[in-house]
């Protein structure tokens, strides 16, 4: 029998080639919440690879899914929480900036999580207390201390969060640096994160499928994830916000930054 670190990995894979042969190439697509939310016929075809996946192995376990939503939640069963396709607008607009995420979360806590991103062949994996890795190399977090040019990715989600909060953010680093990124998968840049190309991470509005992977990813890198308040992510909550970095920077992000 696969073991689930090779399932997950495997499924990933699986799905990130049908990213990778349909780039480029996608002929049919619907609008969601706005005209940049945008679901194609590729997020639905790697998403039920997925989801047939899941239930040939795991047919106990429950699945949370961008495009599907839920599917035999119970309060104590593992959760698979899928995004099929995170960065949907950078594929459709042929930026080579997007992934699969997959991860089994129980109790809102992510267990295993895996990344990939097909156009630079990229697979992100972490399973908690075993580390992180990234094609099967182990990564690590940054470790900075100071805030003078570091490389940041700042997002928000125009329907969901308050762009004041944002731009009060951007104006208190200013002075410190200006390389700030928006880099349109918020799985990957999370992964960009583990791995020491960025060193830190701010977000709100955010769905657990966006980050299932990803947190614990960054965990097992080294890094801190929490959200504005300090507290640790709840992957149950629907709308979740992140500060992520290493240690250091983190507390002077909370303390200088964030309020
Ligand atoms: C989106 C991307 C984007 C983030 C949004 C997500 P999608 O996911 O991760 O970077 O800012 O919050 O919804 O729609 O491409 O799967
Ligand atoms: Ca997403
Ligand atoms: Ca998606």
């Amino acid at each position: 029998m696969i073991s689930v670190d090779d399932f997950i990995k495997n499924a990933a894979r699986q799905a990130g080639q049908i990213q990778k042969e349909t780039y480029h190439k996608v002929k049919s697509w619907r609008t969601k919440s706005g005209r940049g939310d945008i679901v194609t016929e590729v997020d639905l075809a790697c998403e039920k690879l997925l989801i047939d996946r899941i239930k040939a192995q795991y047919p106990k376990d429950a699945i949370l899914s961008e495009e599907a939503g839920a599917i035999g939640i119970q309060s104590d069963a593992p959760v698979w929480i899928i995004d099929p396709l995170d960065g949907t607008r950078n594929y459709m607009a042929g930026i080579p900036f997007f992934c699969v995420s997959i991860g089994l979360v129980r109790s809102g806590v992510a267990e295993v999580g895996a990344v990939y991103d097909a156009i630079h062949d990229e697979l992100f994996f972490a399973r908690r207390g075993a580390g992180a890795f990234l094609n099967d190399e182990p990564i690590k977090i940054t470790d900075e201390n100071v805030l003078d040019d570091i490389l940041i990715s700042i997002a928000w989600v125009k329907r969901k969060v308050s762009r004041q909060r944002f731009v009060k953010y951007i104006d208190r680093l200013g002075d410190q640096t200006s390389y700030f990124r928006r880099l349109g998968s918020a799985a990957l840049v999370s992964c960009y994160v583990a791995c020491g190309r960025i060193n830190a991470y701010l977000q709100a509005g955010l769905n657990p499928w966006d980050m299932a992977a990803g947190t614990l990813i960054i965990e097992e890198a080294g890094g801190v994830v929490t959200d504005f308040d300090g507290k640790p992510i709840d992957l149950r909550e629907p709308n979740i916000e992140i500060v992520t970095a290493g240690h250091d920077l983190h507390s002077m992000l909370m303390r200088d930054v964030v309020e």
